[in-house]
């Protein structure tokens, strides 16, 4: 029989807590219906062979192991899609999320009034433990930068520990990347419609046995992402006019350097700086004409648009000269570190003002 709520836990080398994690569920979901999917990608440690020990035991509990692949988000959305539980939670092994939220999370989406409920460390009354200043920051950096993106304003929209209604996750799951640990931003952001959230606070507590299995992957996980979410929603044709205007705008700015410079007279530094200025206005112009007609912005959004265009294209000019000098500086050709930086200069362009400039 179906239980009305599934927990879904992920599973790489955790063999030293599955134990204690199962007895920790348990008791804080008395009195409900559950039960307990660990979806382990076959963990060198036997970390399967002790979840089956326990599912001998506990009909609540079974192992769904998968062999030669890896991933916590492919294993979360597996897992889920392994249950037909009106409600699914999702956390980790290793006693980090605080089980005892379940059922409160449980009863707010009994309500039927949103479609998720989030687990956050950054509300008040939450806390991300025993974290370095380091990695609390990173995470706060990440967390803004995804709100900006996914248009919403989650205080943790990257926790890793939510409930949500099953049906709200099939609406979704066939949008999701399903690539690398992100699973609940993956969620949110593919969702056609968007979600009813909910966020409540807990602590985020150190991690029981074993180590963390984030590594500097992650990052380029997390950026591929943002990145997929935001490319896959304009399309392509989008991207192609704002790199035509861009090219344009290379034009105007070499006209408008050689007359301040040959005709006017101008020093070389002022003669730059206003052939900066003059192209950014002029592709801005042009994008807002062309490239987002549909969102044309008037009047005073006309000045502001703009303003927030030279503070992307500026941000994006240091990201393009500092990735083409360091590409310079380790041995690439000086046309190859050119394009390099350029390239990855226009991407960032035309992201950030699709988002800060031409909102929809
Ligand atoms: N099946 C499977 N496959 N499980 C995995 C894999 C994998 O490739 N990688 C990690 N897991 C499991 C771990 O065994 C653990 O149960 C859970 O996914 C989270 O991994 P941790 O290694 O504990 O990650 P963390 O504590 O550093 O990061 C957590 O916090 C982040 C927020 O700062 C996770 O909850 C992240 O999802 C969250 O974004
Ligand atoms: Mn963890």
């Amino acid at each position: 029989m179906t239980s009305e709520l599934t927990l879904v836990v992920p599973t790489y080398n955790e063999a030293g807590n599955v134990e204690a994690f199962t007895a920790k569920a348990a008791k804080a979901l008395e009195g409900i219906d559950w039960e307990l999917v660990f979806v382990d990608d076959d963990s060198p440690d036997g970390t399967a062979k002790r979840i089956r020990q326990i599912a001998e035991a506990n009909p609540r509990v079974r192992c769904l192991l998968r062999v030669g692949r890896r991933g916590l988000s492919s294993a979360c959305i597996e897992g889920i899609m392994s249950t037909g539980s009106p409600f699914v939670a999702v956390m980790d092994a290793d006693l980090q999320h605080d089980e005892g939220l379940l059922p409160a999370m449980l009863d707010i989406l009994r309500q039927n009034e949103v479609d998720i409920v989030i687990a956050s460390r950054y509300m008040e009354g939450g806390g991300v433990g025993d974290w370095d200043a380091g990695r609390a920051l990173i995470s706060k950096l990440a967390t803004g930068l995804t709100n900006m993106v996914v248009r919403t304003r989650l205080s943790d929209p990257m926790s890793g520990f939510f409930m949500v209604r099953r049906d709200a996750f099939e609406g979704s799951v066939r949008h999701m990347s399903g690539t690398g640990f992100k699973i609940q931003l993956d969620l949110i952001a593919s969702s056609p419609e968007p979600l009813r959230i909910r966020e409540l606070p807990f602590n985020f507590r150190t991690r029981h046995a074993g180590i963390s299995k984030l590594d500097s992957h992650v990052a380029l996980d997390f950026f591929q992402l943002l990145l997929e979410k935001i490319m896959g929603r304009v399309l392509p044709i989008r991207f192609l006019m704002f790199i035509s205007v861009g090219g344009l705008g290379v034009v105007v700015h070499l006209m408008a350097l050689g007359v301040a410079l040959n005709v006017l007279g101008a020093p070389f530094g002022l003669s730059q700086a206003t052939a900066v200025l003059i192209a950014m206005t002029f592709n801005f112009t042009l994008n807002n004409s062309f490239t987002y007609r549909d969102r044309r912005l008037h009047g005073m959004k006309f000045i502001t648009g703009l303003l927030s265009f030279y503070l992307a294209c500026g941000i994006g000019g240091i990201i393009n000269y500092s990735l083409a000098v360091f590409a310079f500086d380790q041995g690439f050709s000086w046309w190859l570190a050119g394009i390099m930086g350029a390239a990855v200069g226009a991407v960032w362009n035309f992201a950030t003002t699709s988002i800060l400039t031409w909102r929809k």
